[in-house]
């Protein structure tokens, strides 16, 4: 039985249940709604892409409530899904009374605010990643959750929901790779948007490494150092692009993850697991690798960028969430927990210190609560 069963709450009773057909009923006997009411904070790239999801895909769901800084930008996404309203801030939207549900996906430096108001309102919250901006914050996220008494929160690192990303953890824990010494991961986008700063590598792209890390090995980091190559031509001024970060693990084992932003390339994430009885690749994407009929080369298309190779991962990751929030669980099994966004925090920290630090650089990690 994994954390989110053993803490198993049904959503709350003296929520809204007006959908509720008059069989449906939690664990705990209470009605439960049969279609989620989902309000969704911040409708740029990641919360637009939610909502097309929600509204073309996604089963047992649809979007109730948008809002965005920018009115406009929410009012004509509102207009292209029946049913829609725009609210004014995130605080009306969380509190709303015909939304059951919330997805965070405003910038990261709300996050923290956003997703506690949802946990006093009682509301399950699908937060996109980060948790929060650093450990302390999302320790508060953590802390917040417990003192409620119920599962609230889940983080997107919708990775866990990648096909290949499932197969992997299932050969890792099923024992056929043996023992696990070494895992190597390699993080390539086609370029970023000037200003994508070292410590930007760390938050936005090795953050997903990490949670990988704490996904497959059930452990935490203990240490992370930077290694920092000669730039690529492509590297803004100052910035250490193609960069190596190394994380050490509770039982010794050593991760490593390539991160290269300018590649002029495509976007491309790969996982090798070194185990005693096999190495285990994903991410090559095999299945749709093509031989040219000229230039004596072989080779296949490589995606733009994360969305077409991550959106199985992202509807998986949503569906997840609202079977969840229909089965009162709140919490998909498969899904990080604040408790991740707060690993992922704490290790994203020290990996920051650890560009200007040499050697190893300790993680710190905070009791659980
Ligand atoms: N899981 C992933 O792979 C993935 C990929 C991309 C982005 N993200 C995350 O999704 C989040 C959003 O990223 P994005 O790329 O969509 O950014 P974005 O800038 O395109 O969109 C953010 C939107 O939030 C709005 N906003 C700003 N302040 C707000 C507030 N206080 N309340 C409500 N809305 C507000 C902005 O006007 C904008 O429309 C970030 O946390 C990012 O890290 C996750």
């Amino acid at each position: 039985m994994n954390q989110n069963q053993q803490q198993f709450r049904p959503v709350d009773a003296d929520r809204h249940v007006e959908n509720a057909p008059a069989d449906a009923s939690g664990e705990a006997g209470q009605d439960l709604p049969r279609e989620v009411r989902v309000g969704v904070i911040g409708v740029g790239q990641m919360g637009a892409d939610h909502v097309a999801r929600i509204s073309a895909r996604i089963k047992g769901a649809r979007v109730s409530a948008v809002t965005d800084y920018f009115r406009d930008k929410a009012q004509e996404l509102a207009d292209s899904v029946p049913g829609c309203r725009v609210v004014a801030t995130a605080e009306e939207l969380i509190a709303a009374d015909d939304v059951d549900a919330v997805l965070i996906a405003s910038p990261g430096k709300f996050h923290k605010d956003q997703a506690i108001a949802c946990i006093e309102a009682r509301k399950p919250v699908l937060c996109e990643k980060p948790l929060a901006m650093n450990p302390q914050d999302a320790y508060a996220v953590v802390e917040a959750e417990k003192a409620s008494g119920g599962r609230y929160v889940s983080v997107g690192f919708m990775r866990r929901f990648d096909a290949e990303y499932a197969e992997l953890k299932d050969a890792i824990d099923s024992g056929e790779l043996g023992q696990i010494s070494v895992i190597n991961c390699k993080h390539r986008n086609a370029t970023t948007l000037p200003g994508f700063v070292d410590s930007m590598m760390v938050y936005d792209s090795a953050v997903h490494e990490i949670d990988a890390i704490h996904y497959f090995l059930d452990e935490q980091v203990i240490e992370v150092q930077a290694v920092l190559p000669l730039p690529g031509p492509r590297a803004d001024e100052g910035q250490h692009d193609p960069m190596l970060l190394l994380f050490r693990t509770e039982s010794g084992r050593i991760v490593t993850d390539e991160l290269y932003v300018n590649t002029d390339s495509g976007y491309e994430v790969r996982t090798e697991v070194l185990g005693s009885e096999g190495i285990s690749t994903i991410g090559m994407g095999i299945t749709r690798v093509t031989t040219q009929k000229a230039g004596g080369s072989w080779g296949g298309a490589i995606p733009a960028d994360f969305r077409p190779r991550f959106v199985a991962a992202y509807d998986a990751e949503v569906q997840a969430w609202i079977a969840a929030v229909l089965d009162g669980s709140n919490v998909a099994e498969r899904s990080a927990t604040a408790w991740d966004g707060y690993l992922a925090a704490t290790t994203c920290e020290a990996a920051e210190t650890a560009l200007t630090t040499p050697g190893f650089v300790p993680v710190s990690v905070q009791p659980r609560p």
